[in-house]
């Protein structure tokens, strides 16, 4: 079978490879065998590619932190999932075309959801619905900032932000994303730029933002929490700069503005696995009804993924890169 494999760290395209490995074999009596239907390539392989995610395992190693497959086989243990089945995998390493994994890791998806949309069901929409709950109690009316509005995550952001009644300022870095963001919902979609914080407070008549979102790193960061209310938190969650978080002191010292982070594993840690079952069952009821989602620009076959991954890493994308494994999604 095809797997992909980075023998050494190192600029994505360059050190991955479509190889041919032995077939995973027969699933032991609490395992299941799935074959890979389609996976996205998120910001986070790129770093594990790179060798700056904190996971960096031993070389030869495969990369794949999501994917959406279907069952070939179960284990005589395994009751909550059969033949047939689509399933999306908590476990990594899933840019191959056939898995097999720990029963409790592969979580059941409903039969007729769209692929493209099911490959992209494990990591973001629970981090931006987690991002909205757990960390400040939002009532409804009020306002929430973040920035990579246009990102899968951001995007999200919208949606579900909506849901609950808040009310989004969505930053991005490209003005032809104004439109589109405000007609998925943002209330307010707005360019970076050194005057951020007026112009969020002239746009919002000045609301107290007690949340903020934020995955850029740099003065990005520093430009959110300037947009904070006294006793604000601004949630770092990701690094599109590769930068460190830069913050004004005042922020802190003035106005107790918090600053934390966000790990989605670290969060769904809390919860029970009848909970994280219901949290995905919830977010794949959503998205069989249309109204969680997020864009795909190109599909790839795995043939092909160093072209897919120099794709993925250009800037100015209108969605996901998502590569299908075994021909599904043609
Ligand atoms: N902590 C967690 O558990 C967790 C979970 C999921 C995701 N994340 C993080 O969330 C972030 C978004 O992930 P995603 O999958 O939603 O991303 P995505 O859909 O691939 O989009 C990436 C976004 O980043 C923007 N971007 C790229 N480089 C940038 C830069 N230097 N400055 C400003 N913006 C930049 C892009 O802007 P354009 O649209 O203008 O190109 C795009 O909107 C990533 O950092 C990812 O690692 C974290």
């Amino acid at each position: 079978m095809k797997q992909v494999l980075i023998d050494r760290y190192g600029t994505p395209w360059e050190v991955a490879r479509c190889a041919e490995v032995p077939d995973v074999g027969p699933p032991a009596a609490d395992e299941v065998v799935f074959d890979v239907l389609a996976f996205p390539i998120n910001p986070a392989d790129m770093s594990f590619c790179r060798g700056g995610y904190r996971l960096k395992p031993p070389l030869p190693a495969t990369p794949g932190a999501e994917c959406v497959g279907r069952v070939t086989a179960v284990g005589a243990d395994v009751r909550h999932v059969g033949p047939g089945d689509l399933v999306i995998n908590l476990q990594r390493e899933n840019w191959t075309q056939r898995r097999k994994v720990k029963g409790d890791d592969a979580i059941p998806l409903p039969a007729g959801i769209d692929l493209r949309q099911a490959a992209m069901v494990r990591i973001n929409p629970p981090t931006a619905l987690l991002m909205l709950t757990d960390f400040v109690d939002l009532a409804a009316g009020e306002w929430v900032i973040q920035n990579v509005a246009n990102s899968a995550v951001g995007r999200l952001v919208v949606v579900l932000a909506r849901q609950r009644g808040l009310r989004t300022v969505n930053v991005v870095r490209r003005p032809q994303l104004v439109e589109e963001l405000e007609a998925l919902g943002g209330d307010l979609v707005l360019v970076d730029g050194e005057d951020l914080a007026q112009r969020v407070a002239k746009a919002t008549g000045e609301a107290r933002i007690r949340l903020g979102l934020e995955a850029i790193g740099g003065a990005e960061t520093g430009r959110i929490a300037d947009c904070l209310a006294t006793d604000g938190t601004l949630v770092h969650y990701g690094s599109m700069s590769g930068i460190d978080p830069q913050v004004g002191r005042s922020n802190f010292v003035y106005r107790g503005v918090k600053l934390t982070g966000f790990m989605l594993g670290r969060f769904m840690a809390r919860r029970t696995p009848q909970e994280i079952r219901a949290i995905y069952a919830d977010i794949a009821k959503q998205v069989m009804a249309g109204t969680l989602s997020a864009p795909v620009d190109t599909v790839y076959p795995i043939e092909r993924i160093k072209e897919a991954l120099a794709h993925a890493d250009k800037g100015g994308r209108n969605g996901k890169i998502l590569v299908r494994p075994n021909g599904a999604l043609q």
